[in-house]
Formats: structure tokens, C-alpha cells, sequence
């Protein structure tokens, strides 16, 4: 048997949506993209959403929108895709990297007011693997410090915080999802930015189409359609129809495909509950993952790596963090030291595969392969 990491659950429901959308004749953004953001809306419960090709796009635009700019800091855990670190690079800002959490590997919000200083902008917590950040703790931050709060929440939908959608809590600027293949929502590449606040949503509508004062649709679709006229200085992050068709399908089966993923994860939970050197995953009481990772934490996890892909079971690590990468490390100066939590962590994640078309077979091959392995 082989069980990769990641299997995309996509039917013939998508194939026909987007077979659709092709012979609709409009590919590029058009009336999919614009339902796709209406029905998102919907499912979260934001006044507003944003799609684009990108979690990445985003999080850049999100970033722009409550006005980040040169020089500016902006706080964000190191256990993250880089993605989250270098949207801030592309201001020529600086991405502040904060210790994470033993339990959740979630940011550490008791670290994070010592790296405050006066150029601190904005805060840019992640929720891992689908388990929302500790929101009240950050907004007091925030407030005190007059931050904003630019949500990475590539893993979050659905996820939701003292029972609100991730997407609609009140007190965030902006929020980003993303729908890359392996996400829980996928598109293939796309992601989708949220706010409550009407004038982000412009700002990021023109800036993800050249900093055009009406986007590709409007265009064609109202009067004088010749006409357009640069604001700023954009992006070409719009979606397609395409894309979005898939979306709109996706979409209306998340809670459906939430529950088989926190089906494995509560058969995986009971089968290792008893196995030594086998930390399982922690979440609080008070919030609900999307169950988009199931992270463990063991012991020898390089070998458990190996000895896993040679019985045929694919797994991942997630992350390697940011301050360990190179780039960042020479550019930023960061110091290993600080992120004693988060490399403690890394040494031992091992992610193990979770999608919704997860056979009883094949979760019983992970559990049985993990458990020989272990004695
Ligand atoms: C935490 C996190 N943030 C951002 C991203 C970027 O998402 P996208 O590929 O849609 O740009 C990812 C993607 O893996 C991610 O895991």
C-alpha cells in the first residue's frame, strides 16, 4: 500500500464546474470570481473578501492595505511558511520573528510585547495547522501598541476562536486564506483575503489588478468600458473563473470535509495516546481547528521519516522555522538562541497524512506502520 502525504479531494462536481466555466466563454475574473467572493462571505460571516491568486498575494496586499512601509517591523512567529516573512520583505520591512508555543506551535503571545519597539507596524499571527492563535491576548497587544493585525490563516478555513469563524473576528484588519493544492479549500493556487472594513477591501480590489480604478469585470460589464485609470502602484493577483468555479464547489462541502479530517485525527489521537515518546497534537478548549495538519512530536523523527516512506506512508515536517533558512538568517541577523521553543519543536514534528479521502485501510496502514516502528 502506498498512502502519499497529500491527496486533493476533487470529483467529477469540480471537473463539470469547471468544464462549465470554460465553455462560459469567460476565463479571467468574471461573474465565478465575484459569486465565489459573495458565498465566502457568506460562509465566514466578513462583510467583505477578496480573492486573489495567493495566500501569498494576500498577505502583500493585506500588508499594504493597513499601510505598511519601509522600515516598518512586523511581528510574526517563526514556525511559519515563508510566505509570511517575505510579504513584509517586499516593503522593505522587517519581519520580527517571536518564539512559538510547546503546545500549539502556535506564536507565543507572552513574547511578543519584548519585541516591541517604535517602528513595530502590524502583527502577523498564524494559526498552525488550523488551530487559531490566543486572539484576545494579541488584540490587548495591539491595542496597547497600536498595531494592526494581519491574519495568516493558510490553514484555517474552517477554523473558528470562542465560536467565531477565523475570517470574521472583529477586531483583526484583515484576514488571508489560501486555497494552494494541499490546502483544505483548493483552487489549485488561489487565496481569498477577508476584512470588516470596507475601505481595505478597495485598496486591495485595486492594487490586485494593476492599481486599476475597476477591476476586469466591472469593466466590461458597465458603461464606457474603455476607461480606466491607474491609482497606485498595483499587482496582477486576480483569480480566474476557473479557479473560482472550483472554489464555489469546495466551498459548499467544507464543514463535511472538516469532519473526516477531525475523524482520522480522533482515530490517530486514541491509537497513540498510549505510545511513549509520542507527544500528540493540543488543542484549546475554547477553539476549533480545520484539522488541516495533524502534527505529532516523537523522538528520532528523521528516522521515523525514513523508516515510514520505506513501509510506503508519506509525511512532512512543518516548519522548517524561518530564523534556520538561510536567506533570512544572513540578512536579519536572527539568533538561534531566542527560538529555543520553536527548535525544540522542529527537531521533532513529524506531520502525518490527514485528507478527507482517507480510506479505514489506509488510516489503519499509518497507525500500524507508526506503532511497528515505535517498538
Ligand atoms: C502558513 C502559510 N502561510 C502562507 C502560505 C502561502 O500560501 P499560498 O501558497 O496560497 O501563497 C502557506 C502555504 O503553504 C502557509 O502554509
Amino acid at each position: 500500500m502506498q498512502i502519499p502525504f497529500h491527496k486533493t479531494h476533487t470529483t467529477q462536481e469540480e471537473i463539470d464546474a469547471v468544464t462549465e466555466a470554460i465553455k462560459s466563454g469567460w476565463l479571467t475574473m468574471g461573474p465565478k470570481v465575484v459569486k465565489f467572493e459573495e458565498k465566502f462571505k457568506e460562509y465566514v460571516g466578513s462583510d467583505e473578501a477578496v480573492s486573489m491568486n495567493s495566500a501569498t498575494a494576500a498577505l502583500h496586499l493585506g500588508l499594504k492595505a493597513v499601510g505598511i512601509k519601509r522600515g516598518d517591523e512586523v511581528i510574526l512567529p517563526t514556525n511559519t511558511f515563508v510566505a509570511t516573512a517575505e510579504v513584509v520583505t517586499y516593503f522593505d520591512a522587517i519581519p520580527v520573528l517571536c518564539d512559538i508555543e510547546e503546545n500549539t506551535h502556535n506564536i507565543d503571545v507572552a513574547k511578543i510585547e519584548a519585541l516591541i519597539t517604535d517602528k513595530t507596524r502590524a502583527i502577523i499571527p498564524v494559526h498552525f495547522a488550523g488551530q487559531p492563535c490566543d486572539m484576545d491576548e494579541l488584540y490587548k497587544i495591539a491595542e496597547k501598541y497600536n498595531l494592526k493585525i494581519v491574519e495568516d490563516a493558510a490553514h484555517a478555513i474552517p477554523s473558528s476562536y470562542k465560536g467565531t469563524m477565523i475570517g470574521n473576528l472583529e477586531k483583526s484588519d484583515i484576514t488571508c486564506f489560501s486555497f494552494y493544492a494541499t490546502k483544505t479549500l483548493s483552487t489549485g493556487e488561489g487565496g481569498m483575503a477577508t476584512t470588516n472594513n470596507s475601505e481595505y477591501a478597495k485598496n486591495m480590489k485595486i492594487n490586485r489588478l494593476h492599481g486599476i480604478s475597476r477591476d476586469a469585470w466591472d469593466r466590461y460589464t458597465t458603461k464606457g468600458a474603455w476607461h480606466y485609470e491607474i491609482v497606485d502602484n498595483g499587482c496582477k493577483y486576480n483569480t480566474t473563473d476557473i479557479n473560482a468555479s472550483i472554489g464555489l464547489v469546495q466551498l459548499k462541502k467544507q464543514d463535511i470535509l472538516r469532519e473526516k479530517r477531525a475523524y482520522i485525527a480522533s482515530v490517530y489521537n486514541e491509537a497513540f495516546k498510549t505510545l511513549k515518546n509520542v507527544q500528540l497534537p493540543f488543542v484549546k478548549d475554547d477553539r476549533e481547528t480545520s484539522w488541516h495538519l495533524y502534527v505529532i512530536k516523537i523522538d528520532n523523527r528523521d528516522e521515523m521519516i525514513e523508516r515510514l516512506k520505506e513501509a510506503g506512508v508519506g509525511c512532512s515536517v512543518h516548519f522548517i522555522p524561518i530564523h534556520n533558512h538561510p536567506y533570512y538568517k544572513e540578512k536579519y541577523n536572527y539568533n538561534y538562541e531566542d527560538y529555543s521553543v520553536a527548535n525544540r519543536v522542529y527537531e521533532k514534528s513529524l506531520s502525518l497524512p490527514i485528507y478527507p479521502d482517507m480510506s479505514e485501510e489506509e488510516i489503519s496502514f499509518v497507525v500500524k506502520n507508526i506503532k511497528e516502528i515505535i517498538a
